[in-house]
């Protein structure tokens, strides 16, 4: 057994934006499973005070650049036994609104302030400074939110090994030298082979610089990010540290006992391999919420998604108005929020084709499951996927993922080229350019492809075999540990 402190920005169920969330609720659930004595540690934001319902202080503590005391409050992870640490300091983060984001969009101005305490909070746990008397062996951080820590535990000789794992490159928490200073950071750690990023400061490279071990969440993603295309200028430290063999891949699992056809309580009819045709009680159900034609001939593409530009959205709206035009047999049915003019340019698609198009802005987690199990194929053209979780699901639930070849979609989507469905391995559709006019080809295939049942419904149940529980992910996770030690 080994002691682990895992440290995350969001978790399901009590704080989601995206996957860090769903990875963060299930990952720490299988090392648990597999023994290790593993705990968490998140932020104390309001809507975890208000879901969880034990909670104590087991510690105050005083931080570097920070007066008030911070209190340590302790539950466990909903329908687990997994121990959760809350860093509880209400002027951070007990209020109304997102994780990083004000109500009304934007991110919150003392978001520097608010994930370096969180990180100082976490080196103070993982160097046993609590008073908890619980020192963990591995301290694994995950995004930018949590990179001070590893810079912070660095610095002491009884430190946890650390494991930094990268959810999304994108995401660096960039900041001024003033804030820097204001944060009252050790000068030392400013220079380039620190957390000084071209004259910025740099969260994300407190893990990157300064872990034993940095993950990313597919094998392809650890390839792309050493890239120019995919490194955001970190792709030289990137490169360096996979040349010390401390870069790997791990893809992400997916939590099974939220993502089962054949037990997921939030959809219309259950339905697995053995009983597939219930499987279009769902479609029907999610046709009738929307009032949309209720037709099985039809080709039900469902989307889900922050709508943001990693995500190819814009591609995936010009191609659809374009196939709506051509009145083809297809219906559109989208759930996301985001950037205001993706949203925007939805609600103009849904005016001009009512009744072939249906969207819902905001964030519904049922609703997530229903379209997962009504749809026929799943959009997801991501220009750049570190893993993806929604073509997982997708697979699982038997609808098609139609992705672009990147990251996490280029290792678990296998194209229906006629080789692949031949030798039973094709598992859904994918393209290379991110265009248009590769995004259109491919779902003229789809369209046409789903013209025949059979060869459908076997692509279907390829999908559906396929294992993406975490026992294999989770594995992985365990050698690293064990190597690191
Ligand atoms: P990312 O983390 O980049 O957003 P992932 O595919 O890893 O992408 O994970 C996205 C997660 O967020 C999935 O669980 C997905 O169902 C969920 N999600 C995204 N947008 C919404 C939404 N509007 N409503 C409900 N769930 C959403
Ligand atoms: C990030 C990535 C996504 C990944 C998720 C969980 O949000 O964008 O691809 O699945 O983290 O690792």
């Amino acid at each position: 057994m080994r002691k682990i402190l895992f440290a995350s920005s969001e978790v399901h169920p009590l704080i989601k934006t995206g996957g860090l969330a769903d990875v963060s609720g299930s990952l720490p659930l299988a090392l648990h499973k597999h023994g290790q004595d593993i705990r968490i540690i998140i932020p104390a934001y309001r809507q975890c005070l208000e879901a969880l319902e034990d909670i104590n202080c087991v510690a105050t503590i005083k931080l570097d650049g920070v007066y008030e005391p911070v209190e340590i409050l302790q539950s466990t992870l909903p329908n687990s036994d997994v121990p959760l640490w809350l860093v509880h300091s209400p002027q951070h983060y007990d209020r109304q609104g997102g994780p990083y984001c004000k109500e009304e969009g934007g991110d919150w101005d003392d978001n520097a302030a608010r994930f370096a305490l969180f990180s100082r909070a976490i080196a103070a746990l993982a160097l046993n400074q609590a008073g908890l008397n619980w020192q963990p062996e591995v301290l694994h951080c995950n995004d930018w939110q949590t990179g001070l820590a590893v810079a912070f535990v660095s610095e002491y000789a009884n430190r946890p090994k650390t494991v930094f794992t990268i959810h999304n490159l994108a995401y660096q928490g960039l900041y001024s030298k003033d804030v820097f200073d204001v944060l009252d950071i050790p000068n030392h750690f400013w220079h380039s082979n620190g957390l000084e990023f071209y004259d910025q400061l740099s969260f994300i490279k407190g893990g990157l610089i300064y872990a034993d071990h940095i993950t990313t969440v597919s094998p392809t993603y650890a390839d792309e990010i050493c890239t120019y295309e995919f490194g955001y200028g970190l792709e030289g430290l990137l490169s360096y540290r996979a040349g010390q063999g401390r870069l790997s891949g791990i893809l992400n699992g997916i939590d099974e006992q939220e993502w089962d056809p054949a037990i997921d309580d939030n959809i219309a009819k259950n339905f697995s391999i053995k009983n597939l045709r219930n499987k279009r009680q769902n479609k029907i159900a999610i046709q009738e919420y929307f009032h949309l034609p209720v037709k099985e001939d039809v080709l039900v593409i469902g989307l889900i998604s922050r709508l943001v530009s990693q995500k190819g959205i814009d591609l995936s709206l010009e191609v659809i108005d374009r196939l709506l035009e051509s009145e083809l047999a297809i219906q559109f049915v989208c759930l996301g929020s985001g950037e205001e003019e993706y949203e925007h340019n939805l609600r103009i698609l849904r005016a001009s084709f009512p009744d072939k198009v249906a969207i819902h802005i905001g964030y519904d987690e049922a609703l997530a499951h229903q379209i997962e199990a009504g749809a026929d194929v799943f959009l997801m053209p991501s220009r750049f996927e570190p893993c993806g979780l929604n073509q997982m699901y997708s697979l699982q639930y038997g609808t098609l993922p139609i992705v672009r070849s990147t990251g996490g979609l280029e290792d678990t989507v296998v194209d229906a080229t006629e080789e692949n469905r031949k030798n039973e391995t094709a598992n859904g559709f994918k393209f290379g350019p991110a265009s248009s006019e590769a995004l259109e080809n491919t779902l003229y295939r789809v369209i046409d492809l789903f013209q025949h049942p059979r060869i459908w419904r076997k692509m279907m149940i390829t999908a559906m075999k396929h294992d993406f529980s975490w026992e294999n992910s989770a594995k992985q996770y365990d050698a690293l540990y064990e190597k690191i030690n």
